[in-house]
């Protein structure tokens, strides 16, 4: 796996499939840790494509009319995997959307190998140090609720990372300028690889 040193990365299998139309048609399947801003960037990106949004933890919680924390209080962190699981294959099964996902998704294999094939996977990379300060104060995600928020973002970060990396297609650093403009970033970049000409360098992930 290649060090991460630009902005984005692309794979060759990205490539192939942006020649076909991309913007017209494709999922775009937003992956990363809590708070790089799926749901968020998704969200304008969406608008600017003219695709649905969806956030599976959104739909969970309409789905079953209760917080993420509830779910995890009642079926604990297992139970919650097993409903996400479930409710990415819904979304999965769409077509012309773009699926923000929740941060642990990547934990399962049988995940990882459900949002490669539906759709064109953009990891939002982001640093500890702006993960933390970003959910200083969140209160509601069930894993963060502990004294030691570093050490839990950390220990998330070593076991989840290389699985981001290894279903990405595209890698984009988060987090340092607004929403707004990341979501015109991710947005030109797409545009540009399917035009041909990305500034980006193309890497085939192993
Ligand atoms: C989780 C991330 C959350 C949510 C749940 C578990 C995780 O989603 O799915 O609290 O394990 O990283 P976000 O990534 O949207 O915060």
């Amino acid at each position: 796996m290649p060090a991460i040193r630009h902005n984005a990365f692309w794979s060759i299998d990205a490539v192939n499939r942006l020649k076909q139309p991309l913007l017209a048609n494709q999922n775009l399947i937003l992956i990363g840790p809590m708070g790089s801003g799926k749901s968020t960037i998704g969200k304008r990106l969406a608008a600017r494509l003219g695709k649905q949004f969806f956030d599976c933890d959104q739909q969970l919680e309409q789905h079953l009319n209760v917080d993420i924390g509830t779910i995890f209080d009642i079926e604990g962190e297992q139970g919650f995997r097993q409903r996400e699981h479930d409710m990415l294959t819904t979304l999965c099964a769409m077509s012309n959307v773009v699926i923000a996902t929740g941060g642990g998704c990547v934990l399962r294999e049988d995940n990882r190998r459900l949002l490669q094939s539906a759709g064109l996977v953009i990891y939002l990379r982001i640093t500890l140090e702006r993960q933390l300060h970003r959910l200083s104060r969140d209160k509601t995600r069930p894993l963060l609720q502990a004294p030691d928020r570093w050490q839990r973002l950390q220990k998330m970060a070593t076991e989840r990372e290389p699985l981001y990396a290894a279903i990405a297609d595209m890698e984009v650093d988060s987090g340092d300028c607004s929403v707004a403009k990341m979501a015109a970033r991710v947005h030109r970049l797409l545009q540009q690889q399917q035009a041909g000409s990305a500034v980006a360098p193309v890497v085939q992930h192993d």
